[in-house]
């Protein structure tokens, strides 16, 4: 974000504009002044609006990016903090990753498919970005980390507690060197006991809740196939850095901001905390369990599929199930369309019968009520099944395999899987922005290659003369160090 200065006072909310109408012209008539104060305020008010802006010109989408001007410096690795840099960098902003000279972001060599490229792991979290590789512990390497602290606005990190401070970089350092700066944190916990341990996804998804959540009753706790803990906090912290973002146009100070991923699990589990405080005050009958006559015990149990929403939900056979391990479907038996339901499956004395007409009467006879629905899915396809439901609104949802998704051609339309060609491992998938702004249209761009944008950051970004540059490769902090620094 181009910076700017600061007014020394902030001018009350409002008044801008009414002061900046009513203050005259130097060398005007004071005239016109009185002749506006007569008038009455509405009107001087209505004067001074803003115009409507123009609709622009250019192509649709082409009209700059959200984020346009606003530089980070990314010093994020792994999952967590990349997901975050990624959206922002999608959004415009210019992301400037910063790299350990020779090895970089672990995870380029982290489950390699192909042999000598970056892994799948790191392009499809790394894209719009630029790379610089840099040894923060050397002292050339802290130099050009101090031009870029005060070249960028947002620096967002990852690293285990404390590894920040170590390297030097200190909030009050940091602060000393661009006031302006927001320094956004992902770390496995919040201050308290666990605060410094290192955490990794299931270790978030664990400890925030989703784990003793998932699963079934009477198995133990399972982890989810989504990235709740390190995607999940990484799209928490960048609505963190956008809200700082504008709080700093107000305060022109930037601020720190900090999610934890067991936090950001537990906000993911919102609902699962609200079913804790719902069983001091009875069972929950729309889980399973209790039309199974299971009690309750202490905590939130997990629920096996049972829907969060309280409408009663499972998975249901479909055809071809014996052999294809994705041919079911989820089917919420939502009161609205009860009928609708009962009429489909072929059991349209359910409408009004007291055992199934209505809800209440419904949930201890859940299973047989599935189990009578299922007779029916598993005479279709998933699709057949979708196709059949929604023409009466009956919600369903059909479970797609990644293979599916990776061939849905409407999700290719609309930009949300793409396809990147990357120079040493060619053409691959990647789940483009799911976040859809209609003037800040994403182009997806391959992942940088280690240290790719080295020269071209020091030069044209960090501004310094081709000499400091010769200066800082010499001495080893981008990476073609002498034998015995490199062995560090
Ligand atoms: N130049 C020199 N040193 C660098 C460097 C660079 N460009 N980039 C990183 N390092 C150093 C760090 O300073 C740190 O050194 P220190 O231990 O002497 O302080 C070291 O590399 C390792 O960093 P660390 O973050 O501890 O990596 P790790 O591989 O040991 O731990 C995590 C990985 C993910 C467990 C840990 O970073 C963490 O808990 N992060 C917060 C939670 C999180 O995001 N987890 C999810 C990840 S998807």
């Amino acid at each position: 974000m181009a910076k700017r200065k600061i007014a020394k006072k902030a001018p009350a909310k409002g008044k801008v504009k009414a002061k900046a109408a009513a203050k005259p012209a130097k060398g005007k008539a004071p005239k016109v002044v009185a002749k506006s104060a007569k008038k009455p305020a509405l009107k001087v008010v209505a004067k001074a609006a803003p115009k409507a802006p123009k609709i622009s010109k250019k192509p649709f989408g082409q009209d700059g990016k959200a984020l346009d001007g606003v530089k980070i410096l990314d010093f994020t690795h792994v999952q967590s903090g990349p997901t975050c840099t990624q959206l922002l960098a999608w959004f415009g902003a210019d992301v400037i990753k910063v790299e350990r000279p020779g090895q970089g972001d672990i995870t380029r060599g982290q489950l390699q498919d192909v042999p000598g490229a970056d892994s799948l792991y790191f392009t499809m979290l790394n894209h719009n970005k630029r790379s610089i590789t840099l040894d923060s512990k050397s002292q050339q390497g802290m130099n050009v980390l101090e031009r870029l602290v005060k070249t960028c606005d947002v620096l967002v990190e990852n690293f285990a507690p404390g590894a920040l401070d170590r390297m030097g970089l200190t909030w009050e350092r940091i602060h000393s060197w661009n006031p302006r700066m927001i320094v956004a944190s992902v770390k496995g916990f919040g201050p308290g006991p666990y605060e410094d341990c290192k955490v990794y996804e299931n270790v978030a998804q664990c400890a925030g809740g989703s784990a003793s959540t998932t699963g079934f009753h009477d198995g133990i706790p399972l982890v989810t196939g989504a990235q709740i803990g390190d995607s999940g906090t990484g799209l928490h912290l960048a609505l963190g850095i956008v809200s700082a973002l504008y709080q700093r146009n107000r305060t022109g100070r930037g601020q720190k901001v900090l999610c934890a991923m067991q936090d950001g699990v537990l906000n993911l589990c919102r609902v699962k905390l609200r079913d804790q405080q719902r069983l001091a005050h009875g069972p929950l009958k729309e889980y399973t369990q209790f039309g199974q006559g299971i009690p309750f015990g202490e905590a939130t149990p997990r629920a096996g599929n049972d829907s969060g929403g309280g409408q009663p939900g499972v998975i249901l056979k479909c055809k071809g199930w014996e052999t294809d391990p994705n041919a079911y479907i989820y089917f919420i038996t939502q009161a609205p369309v009860w009928e609708k339901i009962c009429d489909l499956i072929g059991e349209p004395e359910w409408k009004t019968h007291p055992d199934f007409a209505k809800p209440p009467a419904r949930l201890p006879r859940l299973k047989q009520i599935f189990e009578r629905i299922e007779q029916w899915t598993m005479t279709l396809s998933k699709f057949d099944v979708m196709n059949a439901c929604n023409e009466l609104d009956i919600p369903v949802g059909p479970i797609l395999s990644m293979k599916e998704l990776a061939e849905e051609p409407s999700l290719r339309e609309t930009g949300t899987v793409v396809e990147v060609d990357h120079p040493t491992r060619g053409k691959y998938l990647s789940v483009g922005n799911p976040i859809k702004l209609s003037d800040s249209v994403t182009e997806v761009a391959r992942s940088p290659l280690l240290g790719e944008h080295t020269d071209e950051i020091l030069s044209k970004v960090l501004k310094f003369t081709p000499r400091q540059i010769a200066e800082i490769k010499a001495s080893g902090a981008t990476g073609e160090a002498p034998k015995a620094q490199a062995a560090e």
